[in-house]
């Protein structure tokens, strides 16, 4: 790495580890595990395997237990999180089934108030329904962490920064306390940075997990999960779930990420400066009221971003002001570069209302003390060039 300051580096972020760019490349990469020593890793399509006699196999017996493509994909992306292990599954989603599978009737789960839809969900229906208890908690305070702690507590889930608030969480701290207070892991959903712009595990996290839907794939082409640690234990239950609940991805889909991998530090660079860019735009238009980005000096959490990230992606949030749902479906019906859809982390820019699209799911009264409001727009600032993307914004805001 040169002595040229990066952009992070420039906003005051942790400087990037050296060797991230080359990993990504060549992790599980070796074309001498191939008889034809293909330099891209072939896609393996068969989901059987033969044996030299019966119960003897080269390493793979049926493709659901384990396949040549996802070997791949997992010994790479279990390299960019600096753990032992890393497993895939079938989704965001599929991941966090897995995840939960590990707890028993009677555990509980805390977990920060501000997550993802689908993941409040599939907590306060499934885990529900499996007698789980879950707590939903404010953790930019630690003090409401220690105060929630139980004898059950067995889980601890976090995300930052939290979706579509944009809050951010001290991941050590959190660690810290869940280790020294209680015997339950602590999961980071790691989906909003990539494992480019920051890296749980270091700070103490037991499983870091993505959907990998998002930026780690970034080409809005498919939908599959992840999870990483250290921890055999943790890793020898996720195995065993991915293969006894068949929660996998296709060899094709894993083709794709692990292709995908190779450009993400390019990738995540180009979006970090975009949405800076736009956040700073937006920040000094008349009809914003606020602007939540970390890299913004008047975001909350702003000294704790620099000190625990290398950088921000490209996904923030804002509020138009004195918006009503009307005022802001026109606004974004009428973006002609921004594409009007959920989801986030590909390399086109994306808007969406998460009162009425992503965080429909989610309880109004929940919703309304999160501050999720109609006037919130979250947006996923992709690749394009950021001055199509501030004329695109600057139009619409002509049209409310
Ligand atoms: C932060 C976060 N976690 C998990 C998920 C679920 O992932 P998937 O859609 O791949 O199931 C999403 C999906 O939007 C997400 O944004």
């Amino acid at each position: 790495m040169s002595n040229r300051l990066t952009f992070g580096e420039e906003l005051g972020f942790k400087r990037q580890s050296e060797g991230f760019s080359t990993k990504a490349i060549h992790l599980g990469q070796k074309p001498e595990q191939w008889n034809s020593r293909a330099v891209v890793p072939p896609i393996s399509l068969s989901t059987t395997f033969k044996q030299t006699a019966p119960g003897v196999h080269s390493g793979f017996e049926y493709s659901r237990s384990g396949n040549p493509t996802r070997n791949v994909l997992e010994a790479c992306l279990a390299g960019l999180d600096n753990a032992k292990f890393a497993v895939t599954f079938a989704s965001g989603l599929g991941t966090q089934t897995a995840i939960i599978s590990t707890l028993k009737t009677g555990d509980g789960i805390i977990t920060g108030d501000d997550i993802y839809g689908g993941t409040n969900r599939l907590f306060r229906n499934l885990a529900a329904n499996m007698g789980i208890e879950v707590q939903f908690v404010d953790l930019t305070d630690l003090k409401n962490l220690e105060q929630s702690i139980k004898p059950n507590t067995k889980l601890v889930w976090m995300e930052t920064p939290t979706n579509p608030c944009m809050k951010v969480i001290d991941i050590k701290g959190v660690a810290d306390i869940v280790h020294s207070k209680t015997k339950a892991f602590l999961v980071v959903d790691n989906t909003f940075l990539s494992a480019y712009f920051q890296r749980p595990l270091d700070l103490g996290a037991d499983i870091v997990m993505y959907s990998l839907t998002k930026y780690m794939n970034g080409h809005t082409d498919v939908i599959m999960g992840s999870a990483s640690t250290n921890n055999d234990e943790l890793h020898e239950k996720l195995r065993f779930y991915q293969n006894a609940t068949g929660i996998v991805p296709s060899p094709f889909d894993c083709y794709l990420v692990n292709r995908s991998l190779k450009t993400l530090s390019l990738r995540m660079e180009r979006h970090f400066f975009n949405s800076v860019t736009v956040a700073k735009w937006l920040e000094a238009h008349p009809k914003v009221e606020k602007v939540l980005h970390p890299a913004l000096l008047s975001h909350p959490q702003h000294k704790l971003a620099l000190t625990q990230t290398f950088g921000h992606s490209g996904i923030m949030s804002f509020y138009i002001k004195d918006a009503s749902l009307e005022k802001s479906s026109k606004f974004l019906q009428v973006l002609k570069v921004f594409t009007l859809a959920e989801s986030l982390g590909g390399y086109e820019s994306l808007a969406e209302l998460p009162s009425v699209m992503t965080h429909a799911s989610v309880p109004e009264a929940q919703r309304a003390e999160l501050g999720i409001t109609d006037g919130l727009v979250r947006i996923s600032v992709g690749l394009e060039d950021s001055q199509d993307l501030i004329k695109d914004l600057e139009q619409a805001f002509d049209s409310i």
